[in-house]
């Protein structure tokens, strides 16, 4: 047994209905919540009745903050901050996939400390963060149990991730019926996220034996789910299957929180950014590199987890590719060797395997953007 660390300061409830079960968990954190949501979905896979009954029964007051956008902003999280301090939040809960529970985690440290966005970065935080309450409506992001917020840059639209414990969340709240209404395009692409998070994070140096078991029981649910539901309509998709992939993503959630992911995720960065590429399938552009890669390097790991799989790493390279279904287009030498400077030195590639280089990463950007270059 190697050395470990385990540190997971949430306390996660899971199973159908259990916010109604169990509100009384949020009564110690105090009398006034601001909830945070996006638009819409909060309220049409009803999370939000069920977050709104929880409240009351706990004579919880609350007030609404829903203008968090896909990839939020830092304005964003500002303005909601400012609205916690306003409305003189005890904490906060925030419903939704990745974004909203993104925002939220930065909005909880600005409402204590307020200072320009760019400073988030410094983590000098002296006075604390107001305590989370997150509702998980999608299954892929784990940011229900991460320390990660992934925040835009308003000018440059660049997402950069804060890292911090005051980001955990003191409550998570997991209920998988809150996904049952999520289109297929949708769940495959949050799928394929959840299943990068398990093995980016179980071929990783920062990897342990404690780790390594949520990511392979974490892969072994969601690959499994998802090459159940592949071509499947929405309806189609069983309350079990959605239960798969969203425990999936929630144990995948913490090798995540735990190790940080591999040279995949900031290598999809920019096609979320730039291209309108969803994350999940823009971090699985690079996964049968990664898997292949990691398959040479740790042969015996690889094996440990392909065969808990039940497939052969061509044969999951060959699945993922097809439900992933991405069509490159072509990419200027000048735009790929700016991607290789942002990636130069990058925490992600580092504790891939052995340390990924930007030299492997320009082989596999030309292979991929730019197949008829020759590279010496
Ligand atoms: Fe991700």
């Amino acid at each position: 047994m190697s050395n470990f660390m385990l540190h997971l300061p949430v306390r996660v409830v899971g199973g159908i209905d259990c916010i109604r079960q169990n509100s009384h968990w949020m009564k110690p954190l105090g009398k006034r919540a601001l909830i945070v949501t996006g638009k819409h979905s909060a309220k049409s896979c009803g999370a939000y009745d069920d977050v709104i009954a929880a409240l009351t029964e706990c004579s919880i007051e609350y007030e609404l903050f829903d203008e968090v956008m896909q990839n939020p902003y830092a304005s964003v999280c500002q303005k909601g901050a400012a609205k916690a301090r306003e409305w003189n939040a005890d904490f906060i809960i925030a419903i939704g996939g990745g974004s909203p529970l993104d925002a939220a985690k930065a909005m909880a440290i600005l409402a204590r400390n307020p200072m320009e966005s760019a400073e988030l970065y410094q983590y000098h935080y002296p006075n604390g963060a107001l305590p989370l309450v997150f509702v998980g409506t999608t299954a892929g992001t784990g940011s229900e149990i991460s320390p990660f917020a992934i925040i835009s840059n308003d000018e440059t639209g660049e997402k950069k991730s804060i890292a911090h414990d005051y980001c955990y969340g003191t409550i998570a709240y997991c209920d998988p019926k809150y996904t049952y209404s999520l289109p297929y395009n949708f769940t495959v692409s949050t799928a394929l996220d959840a299943f990068a998070h398990a093995v980016e994070c179980y071929f990783n140096r920062n990897a342990n034996e404690v780790t390594d078991l949520f990511a392979i029981r974490g892969a072994q649910l969601v690959l499994g789910a998802l090459r159940a539901i592949e071509g499947k309509e929405q309806n189609e998709i069983t309350p079990d299957q959605r239960a798969n992939l969203f425990y999936g993503s929630l144990y995948a959630g913490v090798p995540l929180a735990h190790n940080g992911t591999a040279f995949c995720h900031p290598m999809g960065y920019f096609l979320s950014e730039e291209y309108g590429v969803t994350h999940g399938r823009a971090c699985t552009v690079y996964m049968p590199e990664f898997l292949r890669r990691s398959q040479k390097l740790m042969p015996q790991k690889a094996a440990v987890l392909f065969q808990a799989l039940g497939l052969s790493c061509e044969e999951i390279c060959e699945f993922l590719t097809r439900i992933n279904n991405f069509t490159p287009f072509e990419l200027s030498k000048d735009k790929i060797e700016a991607l290789l400077k942002r990636w130069d030195g990058c925490k992600n590639f580092v504790c891939s395997p052995e340390g990924y280089t930007v030299e492997e990463a320009r082989k596999v950007m030309y292979s991929i953007y730019r197949p008829g270059d020759k590279l010496e």
